[in-house]
C-alpha cells in the first residue's frame, strides 16, 4: 500500500491514554469510520491483497471486527459471518474458551455458518495478544472451513500475537503500531 494511504490511515486513528483502564492506550477507529475518504479507502486496500483468493466467506469478529467487515466480504463478492460473544447468537452454536490475562473470555459462531471445505478469511479491527483471532481459527476449522488468510487494520506488534496464527495463511495488517 502507498505511504501516503497509510500515513491517510494513520491519522485518522485516534489515541486515548489510560482507557479502557490505567496504562493501556486504546486506539480509536472511530475517526477512520468518520471520514468519508477513509471509510471507502480502508475497506478497499483491506481487499485488494485478497483479491482472486476465492474467499468463500469473511469472518468479523464481535464487534469491531463487523464495522469493516461486511464492507470487506462485498468487496470480495464473499458471504459474511459472524463470530459473536457469548449468547448473542439465536441458533445452534459451537463456542470456543480462551484465556486472557486474567480470566477467561468465549466466542461462539453459528454451526450451519457455512460448508465443509469454505475457505475463510478472518477479520478484525486488531489484534494485540492473538487471542480472539487464534480461538476464532478454533471455531472455524472445528467446523471444517480452510483459514486461507487475516485481515487486520491494525497490529500491536510487541505483544507478537500474529506469532500465534497459522502461519500457512495469508496475514495482512495495514498499520503496526
Ligand atoms: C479488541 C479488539 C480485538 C481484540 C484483540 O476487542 O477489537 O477484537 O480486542 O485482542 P487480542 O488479540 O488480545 O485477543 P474487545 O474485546 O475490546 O471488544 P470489542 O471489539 O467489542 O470492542
Ligand atoms: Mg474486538
Amino acid at each position: 500500500v502507498k505511504q501516503q494511504i497509510i500515513t491517510l490511515l494513520k491519522d485518522n486513528i485516534r489515541k486515548i491514554p489510560d482507557f479502557p483502564k490505567p496504562g493501556i492506550q486504546f486506539k480509536d477507529i472511530t475517526p477512520l469510520l468518520q471520514n468519508a475518504d477513509t471509510l471507502e479507502l480502508t475497506s478497499r486496500v483491506l481487499a485488494r491483497p485478497f483479491w482472486r483468493k476465492d474467499i468463500d466467506f469473511v469472518i468479523g469478529l464481535e464487534s469491531r471486527g463487523f464495522l469493516f467487515g461486511t464492507q470487506l466480504a462485498e468487496n470480495l463478492h464473499a458471504g459474511f459471518v459472524p463470530i459473536r460473544k457469548p449468547g448473542k447468537l439465536p441458533a445452534e452454536t459451537i463456542s470456543v474458551t480462551y484465556q486472557l490475562e486474567y480470566g477467561e473470555d468465549q466466542l461462539e459462531i453459528h454451526k450451519d455458518a457455512f460448508s465443509d471445505g469454505a475457505r475463510i478469511l478472518i477479520h478484525d479491527d486488531l489484534i494485540a495478544t492473538g487471542g480472539s483471532a487464534k480461538a476464532a481459527t478454533q471455531l472455524v476449522e472445528e467446523l471444517g472451513g480452510k483459514v486461507v488468510g487475516y485481515s487486520f487494520i491494525i497490529e500491536l506488534a510487541a505483544l507478537e500475537g500474529l506469532k500465534k496464527l497459522n502461519n500457512d495463511a495469508q496475514t495482512e495488517v495495514l498499520l503496526s503500531l
